[in-house]
């Protein structure tokens, strides 16, 4: 399963590429806003994001702000010509999807987000999109159950081979992650601490204190 990184920040970028599992960062207007970029400098931002990536096959999604069918095009091609890593984000809406195609019959990647039922999912898959992004954790807060929404579009792209790939974003923990790739799709976004969550457990902190403990005993 590949991990994407769901954040705008340079610096958790690189801490999550430390440990060489980093595949991929996804981007959204807030995730932007937070890192409080001058409304010029967004695309040099996502540049700068590009180049951090090692993965060869990793790649970065940038989200449009255009609605409307013809600017969506528009930036979506901007955004594209940006880096070989970009991919253009575009909201599920009835243009949204329109771009979608006219961008995937141009090999433009796509991710199709704020996605947030199986029905959205099949149009994202036969609009030909790169990528669909459920919103797991916006769902659960809502008590609707995210995790079975997931393994209906995995039912459902598995029934027809879609090509979209199942890109499991809004994380809340790492439980969702581990569920996920149980249910076996291409990848998950989550931020920095999810990931580095993932890292713990006490019995490896107790273990390996007394592994060490015991070598020393003996050995200095
Ligand atoms: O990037 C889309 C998604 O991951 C947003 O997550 O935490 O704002 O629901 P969140």
């Amino acid at each position: 399963m590949k991990f994407f990184i769901d954040t705008a920040n340079l610096e958790e970028i690189k801490k999550a590429k430390i440990f060489g599992v980093l595949n991929g960062v996804t981007t959204n207007p807030s995730l932007m806003s937070k890192e409080f970029i001058k409304k010029k400098d967004i695309y040099d931002h996502y540049i700068s994001i590009c180049h951090l990536l090692d993965d060869e096959n990793g790649d970065v999604s940038a989200e449009i702000i255009s609605t409307n069918y013809m600017d969506m095009i528009e930036e979506g091609e901007k955004l594209s010509l940006l880096h070989p890593k970009i991919v253009v984000k575009i909201p599920m809406i009835k243009d949204g999807i329109k771009a979608i195609k006219y961008l995937s019959k141009k090999n433009i990647k796509t991710n199709c987000t704020l996605v947030f039922s199986s029905g959205q999912a099949l149009l994202a898959a036969k609009s030909g999109s790169s990528y669909v992004s459920p919103f797991l954790g916006r769902l659960d807060d809502l008590s609707y159950n995210g995790l079975n929404l997931i393994r209906e579009i995995k039912t459902i792209y598995d029934n027809y081979h879609f090509k979209t790939k199942i890109l499991a974003a809004s994380i809340r923990n790492p439980l969702q992650i581990i569920e996920c790739s149980k249910i076996g799709i291409y990848a998950v976004t989550s931020p920095l601490k999810i990931i580095l969550s993932l890292f713990y457990h006490p019995l490896t902190k107790i273990g390996l204190k007394k592994f060490l403990e015991d070598y020393k005993n003996i050995f200095n």
